[in-house]
Formats: C-alpha cells, structure tokens, sequence
C-alpha cells in the first residue's frame, strides 16, 4: 500500500525568524513546513503570517508532542487543538515523530527511544490508528534520532518503521539525516536501512545537519547538511525521486538565503544534476557509539 502524498517538491521549515523577509518577497520555495504546536490554540501574529502564506504555497503540519508512543492515554485536548489547526490550514499532510515525549502526566521536552519490541509495536498501532479515527486523515511517522538502545530489542529500526506504517496504514516521514546520525551512534549500515523501507510509504524527506561529538553524532538542526547525508539522499533519490523534501534548521538559524541555498542543492541532488563527492556505498561502518539501557 502507497502513502498518497504529492509530491511539493522542496521547501523549507518556516521560522520566525524568517517572517519579516518572507513577507517582502515572492515565496522563494515550493512548500513550507510548520511546527504545529507553534500555532495550535493561538491567534496572534505567527498563527496569521502562516495563513497568509498558506494563501500561496501549500504548507504541511509537523509536530513534536502527540508522544505517539506514550502510556498515558492520548491528549483530546492536543487533537482537539491539532484538528482545529488543521481546519484552518488545510495543509497538505500532517506528521509527528514515532518517539514517546513523557509518562504519568509529565512531559520531557524530548522525542525518546521507543523499546522495538513486538509489545511496542502493537502499542503504537493502536494508537496511530486512534490519531487517525479522531482526525480523519492518515498521518505521517518521522524516524527520530536517537543516543541509546533498549537490551533485548527485537526489530531493527528500519523493519520497526516499516511495521507501524503497514500495519496502521501511515505515512512515514523519512528524516535521512537521523538514518545517519543513528548508523554511526548505532553502528548499522545507512543503506540497510533505506533500501529496507517501502519507498512507496515515504511521503516526506528531511534532510538537516548534525554536530559531531566525537563518541558520537547530535542531531541539531544547525548545521548545513552533511556530505555522508547528501549521498543517502541522491542514493534514495535514485530509486524514489517523487518525494516532496524539506531542509530543516531549527537552531543557529542562518539567514534566509543561505537556508535556500540547501534547498535548491537538494533540488539539485535530486535531479541527478549533483556530482556527489564521495560514493554513498563507502559511509559505513561507523563506530558503535550508543548506550544500552
Ligand atoms: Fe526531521
């Protein structure tokens, strides 16, 4: 079964920080991306700069805080708030992470690992298709980064991905940039996973930059997009070149020209018009870098 998302091609996450100029200029990419909490229950003036350019280019809705994989029973009040967002907007698709962010009521601010065990699996099924039934629509999963694996872990990554998507008929938003942080904390082969995801469930790509830590690799969101991740793309690209893509910066935030200059690299990339550097199959291994808990 496909995801039926269409494909935008490239666009880039809209920030504050970006408001002012945006506003003086012709929409410079072909979508944007909004964080929905950002603008779930709010009025004031982001909520009304994210409709006037949704009146130009579509936009689609990514969240950080359904905690998807979560034991606390699902927020009405946070779909609630998500499906009135959603009328308004009309965005082209909405996505959030395949993480937990919390338990008993407390939340931690993070998207965590989830245990890839059957046990999760069936959990987060559940739940996908609970999130589905309330808002009427599929939804997206992006693959998260993380820092520490669960001893006694069943599914590889890549198959537990795969698995939530099939089984609650979702979308996947497939972050490459997170595929290679993981590989090196990890210690997989990137390729492994990309070639053991369904292209045909893959709405969205994200590509972003890391910060090298030496033991191992943090996904920030403020850096431009590393080489290693810019090969994955074009390797990805080359078996599924219809995927809508987005450059996401979330700290450290460049000027704008600069954030587009990724994004038409990307375009680039994904025309086949890149020559890249480096041969995509000569990344791995990395060192294993996690903790098992
Ligand atoms: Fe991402």
């Amino acid at each position: 079964m496909a995801i039926h998302c269409a494909n935008l091609g490239h666009g880039i996450g809209l920030r504050a920080a970006h408001f002012k100029e945006l506003a003086e200029r012709p929409v410079p990419c072909q979508w944007f991306e909004a964080t929905s909490e950002n603008y779930m229950g709010t009025r004031g003036e982001a909520l009304a700069h994210l409709l006037k350019f949704r009146r130009e280019v579509p936009i689609v809705l990514h969240g950080v805080a359904l905690g998807i994989g979560n034991t606390d029973p699902l927020s009405r009040r946070y779909l609630h708030d998500l499906k009135a967002l959603i009328g308004q907007v009309q965005p082209a698709w909405v996505s959030d992470h395949l993480a937990w962010t919390g338990v008993n009521g407390e939340n931690s601010h993070d998207l965590l690992p989830l245990p890839r065990t059957q046990e999760s699996l069936r959990h987060v099924c559940r739940r996908v298709a609970r999130v589905q039934d309330s808002l009427g629509r599929q939804i997206l999963l992006e693959n998260p980064s993380t820092y520490a694996e669960f001893s006694g872990e069943q599914i590889p990554e890549w198959e537990f991905l795969s698995a939530v998507a099939d089984r609650a008929d979702c979308g996947i938003l497939l972050d490459i940039n997170n595929v290679y942080v993981n590989a090196y904390n990890h210690g997989f082969d990137p390729l492994t996973y990309l070639n053991g995801i369904d292209p045909l469930r893959v709405g969205q790509i994200h590509l972003a930059g890391y910060t090298e830590c030496g033991t191992h690799l943090l996904d920030t969101h403020a850096h431009p997009v590393s080489q290693p991740v810019w090969d994955l793309y074009q390797s990805f690209s080359a078996r599924h070149p219809e995927v809508s893509t987005l450059i996401e910066w979330d700290d450290k935030i460049p000027p704008l020209d600069s954030l587009l200059a990724q994004m038409h690299r990307a375009q680039a990339v994904q025309r086949g018009a890149w020559r890249c550097v480096s041969r995509a199959s000569a990344i791995m291994p990395c060192p294993a870098a996690s903790v098992h808990l």
